[in-house]
């Protein structure tokens, strides 16, 4: 259990009016707790929302030793703040932090963090629909240090952000790029873990598809660049045939905890699922057969987002006719049902925080 000390800000901020779009409005506070090598993860904090000081040595800028998280916080019609799955962050925290030689942290103390600050700027939680108060935990390596070593200090941090629709379509069906030259990365690599790093190395593809009018890159493997992987931000699932298909956890995706709340509603729904590899062929396969029924991605930040195009090479498929499938409809409404309090919540997926 941590002591968190709070230090309230003197001069509060006005709250947004109008549209949110996302991440780039911040609240009132934030957490920040320190580590150092030998003592461990201590003077955890809750201030005023600030910027940092650090040494232009700092180790996080040089060699990406950092790492970060992102959930949702969502106000219940009862006046309760709540939040989705926050250990599910904690545990996935602790497997980025293995891979990047960054201390771990105890999930109990996780999710008391992020309860903490978010308690504290509750009221900047918006309740417009599709609105949410967006979460971003993450440590950075602090250590001034030019060498490329394990930083033996580091800063645990955690920001809010009231937040719209992650793309611009808001629900309306996005247009993929399937990335056929880059790759974002390869089995042995950080792929699985949420760094900072696989982010920089998608931006290149990212530019690419968004200067042919495409909201986000589809990577397939980096071997044989065959199978489907991942999009920038989120899982990929595809209705073939009346299966529900998503690529397996290889170790070069991340292990959504969207992906993985979609796979648990749509077993007990009875529709079949896999996971397991899928190749552009299959899928360029199956649209000509016409049993290409659906795609979505799926996120925290996108939650469930419908495809509408997918682009590979000179081909362009069109899903759905352009519109949200029917399934893809259903797990959205799901989803957001059981985040917002509208749904039975039988699996204590929803924590309230308190
Ligand atoms: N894949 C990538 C690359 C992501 O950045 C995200 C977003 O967090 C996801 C998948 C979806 O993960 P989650 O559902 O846990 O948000
Ligand atoms: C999230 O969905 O929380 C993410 O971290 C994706 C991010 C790239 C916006």
């Amino acid at each position: 259990m941590l002591d968190i000390k709070i230090t309230r800000t003197t001069s509060p901020k006005a709250k947004p009016e109008g549209p949110l779009g996302f991440g780039r409005i911040f609240t009132d506070h934030m957490f920040i707790m320190d580590y150092t090598k030998g003592k461990g993860w201590h003077d955890p904090r809750i201030v005023s929302y600030q910027d940092l000081v650090l040494s232009p040595a700092a180790m996080v800028f040089h060699y990406g030793q950092e790492m970060f998280e992102g959930l949702k916080a969502y106000k219940g019609d009862d006046g309760k703040s709540y939040l989705f799955r926050p250990d599910m962050n904690g545990k996935r925290t602790n497997d980025t932090n293995k891979r990047l030689c960054i201390p771990e942290l105890p999930v109990d103390d996780f999710v008391q963090a992020v309860k903490a600050v978010v308690k504290e700027d509750e009221d900047w939680i918006p309740t417009e629909p599709g609105t949410s108060l967006y979460v971003r935990p993450f440590i950075i390596a602090t250590e001034p240090f030019l060498g490329v070593d394990v930083s033996e200090t580091f800063m645990f941090i955690i920001i809010l952000s009231p937040s719209g629709a992650y793309y611009e379509e808001g629900l309306a069906p996005v247009g993929i790029w399937i990335e056929d030259d880059y790759v974002r990365a390869v089995r042995g690599g950080m792929g699985f873990a949420k760094t900072g790093g696989n982010y920089a190395a998608s931006l290149a593809a990212q530019v690419k598809a968004h200067d042919d009018g495409y909201s986000q890159v589809l990577w397939l493997d980096g071997v044989e660049r065959k199978y489907i992987e991942e999009v920038g931000a989120m899982n990929i699932f595809f209705k073939i045939d009346g299966t529900v298909v998503t690529p397996m956890l290889s170790g070069s995706i991340l292990p959504g905890i969207t992906r993985d709340s979609v796979l648990t509603l749509c077993r007990e729904w009875g529709i079949p699922t896999e996971e397991r590899k899928i190749s552009v062929e299959e899928l360029l396969e199956a649209q000509k057969n016409g049993k290409l029924e659906e795609v979505f991605g799926t996120g925290t930040a996108a939650v469930i987002s419908p495809v509408g195009k997918l682009r590979y090479k000179d081909e362009v498929m069109t899903i759905s006719g352009g519109e949200i499938g029917p399934l893809s409809q259903k797990i959205y409404d799901t989803v957001t049902g059981i985040q917002l309090g509208k749904i039975e919540d039988k699996h204590g997926w929803r924590v309230e925080v308190k």
